[in-house]
């Protein structure tokens, strides 16, 4: 029989002793548990509370292998007798009255203990301390840090605090990653009572100063990886700036001990998937069980708010969001990405049939209850930021369809779905409708009121063309880009702190409406064909971009450039290939290697180090005909084959590094093969090689038409598409039929001799490779690629016809 006590109560809280002779099943307990807002306090045995041990109370599996070990507690008493006043002592200086919100591990454990022990075995006494709701608070917040203001949902919040609390300091801090924009934080910039600091919340030593300096009493922190398509390719980025970011800042409030609310932001994600038939939504007790790599690291991070919580008293409150929306939201997520791709007449790109289910609320609304948990909030809680109100996402992109009176029929591509796509996430989200919050934007006029900032805004974003693909994959930067605060009549500049970390200046007075490019290209082989081609495609197409001056093989020179560059691409196309031809490589081998392998794979690793995408223009002469592969065949080698070509010295420091670059996840390696250009004056182009050669071999190859192929890979970088290309036009092309257009289109008494292979091994050094490549990869990605053949009349000849 179960017995429930009242037998202390005072004006916070009173203590029940649920006193039980028989099991306790774990429903009943959980029943008894979520409307109130319980913490358990002590747990005891009756052997510990013969022994008078106080154990701790949340560690269930201690107390139960405690009590297993009772057994043997008379021949171990002596032993024990020591170590047991040494660990009542500790716990004794450890406990105190915190209030920590039943998490689903307590449950879990709950459920083991209860149902561990039959109805006969010994009776069990546990102590509930119930926490009457909002009694205690005489908190008010003076000086509050808000993390990734810059950011979508924090700017709102810092916004609308600032605006509302002029007593309330709001201190920003954010990196000004690829998806935030100063121009966010408008609104506030000219306050007397806002300051915004660029930094990362994974500089300890920035955050302790601003702590101090600040006098910083809250925290909101907000700042995180937040996209999940970005989270399954670089998903270390995430654990780095969610996991240990959070890790930071929760130790600079341990070692500051100043932080009177540290108000985590996590999300619905970390639930996991709802059942689809599921009526209730996950409550704030359920168990986390997240399944990307995004949600994993805010329920990582949640574990640590919950432990520094646990170990030091900090006194933490947990928020958990359903999907927001609404302006200043990035491009790169659902419903911006497809109101701006329905502005410029796109179609919609949905992953897999778009049945997945998302609750949406507006920013404003969000924001509030920021206002309210913070003002509301019990120290120790977690709080769902939900709404009952679910839709499909098929059923948003029709909503966005019809406000922009496009036939859905017609505008929504369904294309490949994510890895992983979570079916629904719902919450429950009564526990904050109890401190008084509701939301109050209905879903038409928030999509109304988002859509008509967008249309209004069309440029805020700059260039975010690689965010409206399909499954966009942003670059997340090291140092992040030197943003400003643009478009505001008064320019006056806002507060900065100068420490050792790079700060934003805000632009002095700067009244362009000039969009600003949200790339930067740091670009290696200036002296090089295809580093100087690069340079003027950049500045045709309005890119910066610098050369790099440090040299490849020198570690500490490529750093600088970064440092001083600020890139948010490198490319290289700097390598020894050899004067007049590669038959130099044979005998200057060591030059070679220092350039082609120590220079390339010191620029990847500085690259990966400062979490950057490197471009790398190599080689598709690794590979040569083969039995598997003959020529005419039409059978090319794909990008996970291993080179075969080791012939000349040249490629096989090329096939090695090739290798060793598989092993880099921020680089893109670009196979280019016997490049064109329309450029037919230019001695490096193979046209103007061939046409010059006293004989020619004829043999069908693979080869790259620059003037196509080169926007192609900014393209890739926008995109950052990382791994193996091969980065040739499809199909081959043999020398004669080079030759044959070339006396077609420039020069009607054009004559040329062919000779044999074997002919051509007699007056070269180093064998050449012969062979075709797969284009399909590339193909793919870029379904407007012109065949070998077409490319060569489009961009070299016809342009250059006589
Ligand atoms: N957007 C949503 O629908 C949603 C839903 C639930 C929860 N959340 C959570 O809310 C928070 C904010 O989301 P959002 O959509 O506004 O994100 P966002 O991507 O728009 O902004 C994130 C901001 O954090 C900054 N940042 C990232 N790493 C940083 C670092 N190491 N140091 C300093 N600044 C850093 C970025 O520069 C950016 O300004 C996140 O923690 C997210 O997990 C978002």
């Amino acid at each position: 029989m179960n017995e429930v006590k009242k037998n202390e109560v005072s004006s916070s809280c009173m203590r029940l002793t649920v006193s039980s002779s028989c099991m306790i099943h774990p429903d009943a307990l959980l029943a008894l548990l979520i409307p109130s807002t319980m913490t358990i306090l002590q747990t005891k045995t009756d052997g510990q509370r013969k022994r008078g041990l106080n154990e701790n109370p949340f560690n269930f599996v201690q107390l139960f292998r405690k009590r297993n070990e009772d057994k043997n507690y008379k021949t171990n008493r002596a032993e024990n007798k020591k170590e047991n006043r040494e660990e009542r002592e500790r716990r004794r200086r450890r406990r105190r009255d915190f209030h920590l919100s039943i998490s689903s591990t307590t449950f879990s454990f709950s459920s083991i203990l209860f149902s561990q022990f039959s109805p006969s075995s010994s009776l069990w006494i546990c102590c509930f301390h119930f926490k009457l709701p909002n009694m205690a608070s005489s908190y008010t917040p003076k000086n509050i840090l808000i993390t990734g203001a810059a950011g979508f949902i924090a700017s709102h919040v810092a916004n609308r605090l600032v605006r509302s609390y002029p007593d309330y300091k709001i201190v920003v801090l954010d990196k000004l990653d690829y998806c935030s924009n100063l121009k966010n934080l408008i609104p506030s910039k000219s306050s007397p009572n806002f300051k915004f600091v660029k930094g990362d919340i994974g500089s300890a030593d920035l955050v302790n100063y601003l702590l101090i300096t600040e006098s910083i009493d809250t925290i909101m922190h907000f700042a995180a990886q937040t996209h999940v398509d970005n989270s399954f390719g670089n998903s270390f980025e995430f654990t780095k700036n969610n996991i240990y970011g959070t890790h930071v800042l929760l130790e600079a409030c341990k070692v500051t001990g100043q932080i009177k609310r540290f108000i985590h932001v996590s999300t619905d994600e970390v639930y996991g998937e709802t059942d689809e038939d599921a009526v209730v939504g996950n409550h704030e007790a359920s168990q986390l069980l997240p399944t990307n790599p995004y949600s994993a690291t805010k329920a990582g991070a949640e574990m640590l708010v919950m432990a520094y919580g646990r170990s030091y008293g900090l006194p933490v409150i947990t928020t958990r969001g359903n999907n927001v929306y609404g302006p200043n939201q990035f491009p790169e997520k659902l419903i911006p990405k497809f109101i701006l791709l329905a502005m410029q007449g796109k179609n919609l790109p949905i992953h897999g049939d778009g049945s997945n289910v998302r609750s949406y609320l507006y920013c404003e609304d969000v924001a509030e209850a920021f206002e309210v948990i913070l003002h509301k909030g019990e120290v120790g809680h977690v709080y769902n930021i939900g709404t009952k109100k679910e839709r499909r996402v098929i059923d948003v992109a029709k909503d966005i369809c019809t406000l922009f009176s496009k036939d859905p029929e017609t505008s929504i591509k369904f294309v490949e779905n994510r890895p992983f796509n979570d079916q629904r996430y719902f919450l429950d989200d009564q526990k904050l409708k109890n401190l008084g919050w509701s939301e109050r934007t209905t879903w038409e006029e928030g999509l109304k009121k988002t859509m008509e900032w967008y249309t209004q805004n069309p440029g805020w974003w700059g260039d975010v063309t690689g965010a409206l693909l399909p499954h966009p994959r942003m670059l997340m930067m090291a140092g992040g880009l030197e943003k400003h605060f643009e478009g505001s009549e008064d320019e006056k500049p806002a507060s900065v702190v100068s420490t050792n970390t790079q700060m934003v200046v805000p632009s002095a007075k700067n009244t362009s409406t000039q969009q600003k490019s949200p790339f930067k290209f740091l670009l290696y082989g200036r002296t090089g064909w295809i580093g100087g081609l690069l340079g003027k495609l950049c500045e045709k197409q309005g890119i910066p971009y610098e050369y790099g001056k440090g040299r490849l093989e020198d570690r500490a020179s490529l750093i600088a450039d970064i440092q001083r560059v600020k890139p948010t691409h490198v490319f290289n196309a700097a390598g020894v290939t050899g004067r007049p031809n590669v038959d130099w490589c044979e005998s200057h081998k060591t030059e070679t290697i220092r350039t082609n392998v120590a220079g390339t794979l010191t620029l990847a690793d500085v690259c990966r180090e400062h979490g950057l995408l490197m471009i790398n223009y190599a080689t598709g002469c690794i590979f040569e005909y083969d039995a598997a592969h003959p020529e005419g065949s039409g059978i090319g080698y794909k990008e996970e084959d291993k080179p075969n070509f080791i012939g000349s010295f040249y490629s096989k420091t090329k096939a090695m590094v090739e290798e060793l670059l598989r092993e880099y996840d921020n680089v893109c390696t670009l196979r280019v093969r016997m490049p064109i250009s329309s450029d037919l004056n230019n001695p490096r182009n193979f046209i103007t090689k061939i046409s010059r050669y006293n004989k020619v071999v004829n043999i069908p190859n693979s080869m790259t038409i620059l003037d196509e192929l080169l926007p192609i890979s900014i393209e890739m970088a926008k995109r950052n598409l990382t791994g193996i290309w091969n980065f040739t036009n499809p199909g081959v092309v043999s020398h004669n039929e080079i030759l044959e257009m070339y006396r077609d289109y420039i020069d009607p008494n054009f004559k040329w001799t062919n000779f044999t292979l074997e002919e051509q091994a007699k007056v070269i050094v180093a064998p050449r490779s012969n062979n075709e490549m797969d284009g399909s990869k590339l193909k793919k990605e870029f379904p407007e690629l012109l065949s070998i053949k077409e490319s060569l009349i489009k961009n070299v000849f016809e342009p250059n016809k006589k």
